[in-house]
């Protein structure tokens, strides 16, 4: 399995430090084309975390079911009013298979690079095909690969530069698409340190992997708010159509 689990420290700190993903200005147009896609139909996260997305996207009455590969960051979902109505299996993305058929399946922020073989992503693709409805979507918010803001003769970039969250991301393989996030973030005082490998991934690849299992691209905007895609896009929100 190409994936490291997310330990206690960094599920107990998740919302807070990366509070403004859980602002309504950010949520409602996710919850918004999720909602859409999923038209009353169920709908599968993989990667559910702490139900960022699951809880405001069940209370749009879309019945949920999440699998998440750490229990810790599973058990802060669990803990929160509301998470009574998502169905949460720990499991990997790569291979666990829950009862039902969805309309949509969908993996956001950034979580296909979780994966770091290009073996596994492909079986991230296969699973989600294997949980959809012939019609149905899946759904991966991913960044563009950012190689260009590195100098020549460097091995990373600081992308993030805050008095309580330094970011620094290596390019640690380039054959291999495989880079580290290094994060310092300070939480109540405390300073907490993450740091994860991830394989990124470029978007004819994941077209690629998509036809490879049975979809076919419907659409790719740069974000949530559905903003044209192109060349200079720093990350994208892509749809496949599951084929029948
Ligand atoms: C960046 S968080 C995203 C959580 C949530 N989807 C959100 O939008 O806030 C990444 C999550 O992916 C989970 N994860 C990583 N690899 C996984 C795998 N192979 N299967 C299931 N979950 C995985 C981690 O445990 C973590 O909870």
């Amino acid at each position: 399995m190409g994936s490291i689990t997310w330990g206690r420290e960094i599920a107990e700190v998740y919302d807070t430090t990366w509070a403004a993903k859980f602002e309504p200005a950010v949520l409602g147009p996710i919850v918004d084309l999720l909602a859409g896609l999923a038209g009353g139909g169920p709908a599968l996260e993989f990667a559910v975390g702490t139900g960022r997305v699951a809880l405001p996207l069940s209370a749009r009455g879309i019945a949920v079911h999440g699998i998440e590969l750490s229990p810790h960051m599973a058990g802060q979902l669990l803990a929160k009013p509301g998470a009574d109505t998502i169905r949460v299996t720990i499991g990997d993305m790569t291979t666990t298979r829950v009862p039902g058929i969805f309309r949509l399946v969908y993996l956001v922020a950034n979580t296909i690079m979780n994966v770091t073989t290009q073996d596994d992503q492909l079986a991230v693709f296969a699973n989600a095909a294997a949980h959809l409805e012939p019609g149905g979507s899946f759904v991966v918010e991913v960044l563009v690969p950012q190689l260009r803001r590195v100098p020549p003769g460097e091995a990373g970039w600081v992308f993030t530069l805050d008095p309580d969250h330094v970011g620094i991301e290596t390019f640690d393989d380039t054959a291999g698409q495989i880079a580290w996030s290094h994060h310092w973030i300070e939480v109540d005082g405390r300073l907490v340190r993450h740091s994860a490998p991830y394989r990124y991934v470029w978007p004819s690849e994941l077209d690629l992997m998509a036809r490879i299992t049975g979809f076919r691209v419907r659409d790719r905007w740069a974000g949530w708010d559905r903003a044209p895609f192109a060349s200079g896009s720093q990350s994208q929100v892509a749809v496949f159509g599951r084929l029948p």
